[in-house]
């Protein structure tokens, strides 16, 4: 499936009086959101789109090749944003995206073992190059690790059941696929019918962050771009879940109380019910704006 951007239209009206020079973005995906920037800011001269996925980024190429010149590719972690722009030597950074988390794109390929749908490896890194992946994670951490994993990153009110299971059928059988881990969490919490969320959901996010690291690279990245934000600079993010938005907003909050930086969105936008109607993978959006004044 094709990955359709979220809440553009609300970004681009956060940025539509800054004059954007140079432009960083952490989370390029399909270049869904670049694309559209770099439309309504011809003044733009450097647009640097990181991505830890390779694969997202040899899409991203041909959805940008109009503006290749200006785009500067970089397979990488956002959460070494100083990195990417010292190696380009920009010391100043008019606009900053982030749209965190997993593209659908990445959730409908089965192999990347992302979704609890499809079956495919437990996987789920973004980033093919990095080391740890959900099956070690899942045969080789103590029920106690399991469990904190669950808790912390999951949010997940069951997690001690869901770790004992796991722990348990693991002495029977590795645990090697998505379907396989979905139906031992089934197991231990039940079937999916009346409820609003799979018994999976949770499981498989905090999996998924623990494995692309997602909370720390979040707050390093959004640190760092902080650091770079030139005067009338924007900063946007848009996160996806309550621990996402937590963190967003500590920052931002934080910023406003010691640097310089005006928070453009007192409470976070959410997306319009006609875009979750479209979309409905959108729906837990939430989109947070500064500017560094
Ligand atoms: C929601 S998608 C972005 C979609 C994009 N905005 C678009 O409109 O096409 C998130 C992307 O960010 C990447 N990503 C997530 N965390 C990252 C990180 N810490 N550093 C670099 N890329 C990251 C993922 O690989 C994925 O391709």
């Amino acid at each position: 499936m094709k990955h359709v951007s979220v809440m553009t239209a609300e970004c681009l009206e956060y940025f539509k009086d800054a004059r954007l020079i140079t432009f960083y973005e952490g989370t390029l995906g399909a270049g869904g959101h670049a694309k559209a920037i770099l439309e309504a800011h011809p003044e733009i001269e450097i647009y640097i789109g990181c991505d830890k996925d390779p694969e997202a980024i040899e899409i991203a190429k041909s959805v940008l090749k109009k503006w290749k010149d200006k785009v500067v590719f970089v397979h990488g972690d956002f959460g070494d944003l100083d990195e990417h722009l010292n190696d380009e030597k920009i010391k100043e950074v008019d606009g900053f995206f982030f749209d965190l988390g997993v593209s659908s794109m990445q959730l409908d390929q089965g192999e990347k073992g992302f979704s609890f749908m499809k079956e495919g490896p437990l996987d789920m890194r973004m980033d093919p190059t990095s080391r740890l992946t959900a099956r070690e994670i899942i045969n080789r951490w103590t029920e106690k690790e399991l469990g904190e994993l669950f808790r912390d990153l999951g949010e997940e009110p069951r997690w001690r059941k869901v770790a004992k299971v796991i722990v348990e059928a693991r002495k029977k059988m590795k645990i090697e696929t998505t379907t396989q881990l979905a139906a031992i969490i089934c197991s231990a919490l039940g079937g999916s019918s009346k409820k609003k969320l799979h018994p999976a959901t949770l499981i498989f996010q905090a999996l998924r962050m623990c494995v692309n690291t997602e909370l720390e690279s979040a707050e390093r990245g959004i640190k760092n771009a902080l650091k770079f934000l030139a005067p009338g600079g924007r900063l946007g993010v848009l996160s996806f879940h309550r621990g996402e938005d937590r963190l967003v907003k500590n920052i931002f909050r934080d910023a406003a109380k010691l640097s310089g930086v005006r928070l453009l969105t007192k409470k976070p936008r959410v997306p319009t019910l006609a875009e979750i109607r479209a979309n409905a993978r959108c729906r837990s959006a939430k989109l947070r704006f500064a500017e560094r004044v």
